[in-house]
């Protein structure tokens, strides 16, 4: 299908800059053409002469150069091509994309091109979920920017979550179906499965600690970022058991959901849970109950005052959950749900309840956490703090999970050095 077809390859300067050659062997196979454009960045990562014994066709990296622009000048270049394709598309020059900056050949001949254009982003993580990076990719894809990835996986930096630039292969296919018309639309790539084998429990949604058989205590809670972060670690191949208060969301795919309603319930179905290798507490769980629920519906009777409500602590679950001991899970993750000095509370919770790490929200009304789509979180261990950026749920639900696997699968630095 792309035998005879002409490719200008762009390549800017990240770390994936190294897949950009596997790309021009497959592309070559194919029996396409293809010809680079290596900016300045690019050339740190990979010589000229590489990408010019792959192509066998001279590379561009200089707009000022006489004999270049005699023999084929910018624009020619930028037109002289079927498809135009970034990879690795950078934050850079991603920006500078939308900027419609041309302040190097690169972005030059991306400005000047009247033919369709492919994005592969591959960044860090934090750099492609940056304010800045989404507006400047939703601007290209208004344009008429194609994109493909970038993956979730492991990163250089060692960080997890979406970034990663996508495979040749996966390129490849994008290519193949941008110039055919009767290829199907791209599907994405089957995420990868760090956690295959591990053990998972999660908590999520309110409790309910009954006044009398019809009235109880209880909270906010929907459910949305506890049921996400259980779909997120099944999706990366974990077993998982989700216990959870009364909500309204659907239970996740593949996770098996122990349905309750008080805190003691709650308590109970996370030690039958049996040994995990990680417990998330993400649960909103009442701090108090009845210390003796009425039997019968409390009657209000007239000029009486109201009934005064005794109450006492709810088991902690997650302290319980975190206590050492052989059935400790190896990594412990509760929430700290905040309404004023968020870090510094969730801080002195984590010590306290004796948890590994701990998620703060800011959860006052305004914020709109409690039910709602988004959530900002700061992730706290004892290595410090991590002030994420305001994500969808499920993209937190992601990123943690991600996290996770990191943790439970890469060796420790001791263990590396053994
Ligand atoms: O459900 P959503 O609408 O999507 O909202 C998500 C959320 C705001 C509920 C969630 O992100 C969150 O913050 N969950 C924790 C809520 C909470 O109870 O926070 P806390 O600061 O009161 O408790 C700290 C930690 O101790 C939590 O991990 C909690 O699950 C746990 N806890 C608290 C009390 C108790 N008796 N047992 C517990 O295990």
């Amino acid at each position: 299908m792309l035998k005879g077809k002409r490719i200008l390859l762009v390549v800017a300067g990240g770390i994936a800059a190294f897949k950009s050659q596997e790309l021009i062997r497959l592309l070559r196979k194919h029996e396409a053409s293809v010809r680079c454009v290596l900016t300045e960045a690019g050339a740190k990562f990979v010589t000229p002469l590489s990408l010019q014994a792959l192509t066998e066709d001279k590379v561009y990296s200089d707009m000022f150069s006489l004999t270049d622009e005699s023999e084929m000048g910018h624009i020619q270049l930028s037109r002289d091509a079927d498809l135009l394709v970034v990879a690795p598309a950078t934050a850079n020059i991603l920006g500078r994309m939308a900027a419609g900056l041309a302040d190097d050949l690169a972005t030059t001949v991306l400005l000047a091109t009247d033919k369709p254009v492919l994005a592969a982003p591959a960044m860090n993580v934090r750099m492609w979920t940056h304010a800045a990076t989404v507006a400047n990719v939703e601007t290209l894809r208004q344009r008429g920017i194609h994109f493909v990835g970038p993956n979730d996986g492991v990163m250089a930096c060692n960080e997890y979550g979406p970034g990663r630039m996508s495979e040749p292969a996966e390129i490849v296919a994008a290519i193949e179906s941008l110039l055919s018309a009767e290829k199907p639309p791209l599907e994405k790539p089957p995420l990868e499965k760090p956690m295959a084998g591990k053990r998972a429990l999660v908590t999520s949604g309110p409790t309910r600690e009954a006044i009398d058989p019809v009235r109880y205590i209880s909270n906010h809670s929907s459910g949305k970022q506890g049921h996400a972060i259980a779909a997120a670690l099944a999706q990366l191949g974990a077993e998982v058991t989700l216990v959870s208060g009364p909500v309204n969301v659907p239970d996740p795919a593949g996770v098996k959901v122990v349905k309750i309603e008080s805190a003691d319930q709650m308590l109970d179905a996370c030690l039958a849970a049996g040994k995990v290798d990680v417990a998330v507490c993400a649960a909103a769980v009442a701090d108090w109950k009845m210390a003796v629920p009425a039997g019968s519906k409390l009657k209000k009777k007239p000029g009486a005052a109201p009934p005064a409500l005794e109450l006492t602590p709810n088991p902690d679950i997650l302290a319980a959950l975190s206590k050492p001991g052989a059935k400790r899970p190896t990594l412990v993750v509760g929430f700290a749900a905040e309404t004023e000095n968020v870090v510094a509370n969730a801080v002195e919770k984590r010590t306290r309840k004796g948890c590994d790490w701990i998620v703060a929200n800011d959860v006052s009304p305004a914020t709109g956490t409690f039910g709602g789509e988004r959530n900002t979180v700061h992730l706290i261990s004892a290595q410090g703090v991590q002030d994420w950026p305001t994500l969808s749920k499920d993209r937190v639900a992601m990123q943690l999970a991600g996290a996770i696997a990191l943790h439970l699968t890469r060796p420790r630095p001791a263990e590396a050095a053994e």
